[in-house]
């Protein structure tokens, strides 16, 4: 007896993470719809890695789509995990940044533009350094600008997963939508374990790290939307649902309070386990009721 015969829904699904950016963002869209802006035609690259002995990439490892998805006006941004980890230097971001900036300038004329950011990054690109921060402040300021208007859906597939000013950014997005083998935390293992020791985070220990920043324990605590299993298919509809349902009536990063409340009543005198920060934080904190006369 095959796999195929016993666990068909697993064997025969399109896995999403072994697509590069592109194939993803094209995954997402509805078929014929969309054209790339600023493609890798246009060799518009790093200045800054050739000089630093890195082979630089034509798209700079940012791949923006625009196009449609449920019908609707959408820019996917896509960042390529296999590309110096995704990170975000000058020309990464600013690609981003611009994408976002028109997305809101269409809505702000009377055509809701969704974006939906494909984030597989370590963050800040470390051989651009300043550049890189700049980047990501940019990205945030176009987030913030643009969800005025319409939503922001963030996806974290894996395997590099979202880190560094990018966890930032996705936590100012709408809605993210995680796969259980995606992470997701502001500074990477290997940053904690270089800066704080190994007694601190063990970056080897993967089942330590997945039980702290992985999908299922990011959706479980509340600071995700959607865990979704490794399938194009459903994580295109993922997001064709959240494309539909518009902006969520309160963004998560506006909870300022509650979020303030729940760090205060962290007992930090004592280990605190994943487990059991589950249990005091759990539950969905986007409220996704549709606001009247926003995109739908
Ligand atoms: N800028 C440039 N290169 C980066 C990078 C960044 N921000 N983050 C990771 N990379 C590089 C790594 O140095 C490594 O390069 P190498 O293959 O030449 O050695 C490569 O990307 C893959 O990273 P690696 O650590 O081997 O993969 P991993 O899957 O085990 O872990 C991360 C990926 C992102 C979790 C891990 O690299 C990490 O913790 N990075 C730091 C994230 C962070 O705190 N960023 C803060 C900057 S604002």
């Amino acid at each position: 007896m095959s796999y195929a015969t016993v666990i068909p829904e697993f064997v025969l699904r399109q896995s999403f993470i072994e697509l590069d950016a592109r194939a993803r963002a094209q995954s997402l869209m509805d078929p014929g719809s969309w054209r790339e802006l600023v493609g890798p035609f246009d060799r518009i690259e790093s200045p800054w890695l050739p000089e630093q002995g890195i082979a630089p990439q034509f798209d700079d490892g940012c791949v923006v789509l625009k196009g449609a998805i449920a019908g609707k006006a959408t820019v996917v941004i896509a960042l390529e995990g296999g590309f110096q980890a995704g990170s975000m230097g000058e020309v990464s971001g600013a690609k981003m940044a611009a994408a976002l900036d028109l997305a809101t300038r269409d809505s702000q004329n009377g055509k809701k533009t969704v974006a939906v950011l494909l984030l597989e990054t370590g963050g800040v690109r470390l051989q651009e350094a300043n550049l890189g921060l700049n980047a990501i402040a940019e990205v945030m300021a176009s987030i913030l600008a643009l969800r005025q208007h319409a939503p922001v859906i963030t996806v974290i597939a894996g395997t590099v997963g979202c880190f560094g000013g990018m966890a930032l950014a996705a936590g100012l997005s709408s809605y993210i939508v995680m796969t259980p083998e995606a992470r997701l935390g502001l500074n990477g293992p290997e940053v904690i374990e270089q800066e704080s020791g190994i007694e601190e985070f063990d970056s080897s220990d993967r089942a330590l790290i997945w039980a702290i920043n992985g999908g299922e324990q990011r959706v479980a605590m509340g600071v995700a939307d959607e865990l979704v299993l490794d399938d194009a298919q459903k994580i295109a509809a993922i997001v064709r649902s959240h494309v539909e349902a518009g902006l969520p009536a309160v963004h998560r990063s506006q909870q300022v309070d509650l979020y303030r409340e729940r760090i205060r009543a962290l007992d930090t005198s004592r280990q605190i386990d994943p487990l059991t920060l589950r249990e005091t934080w759990g539950g969905k904190t986007t409220v996704s009721k549709t606001r009247k006369g926003v995109t739908r």
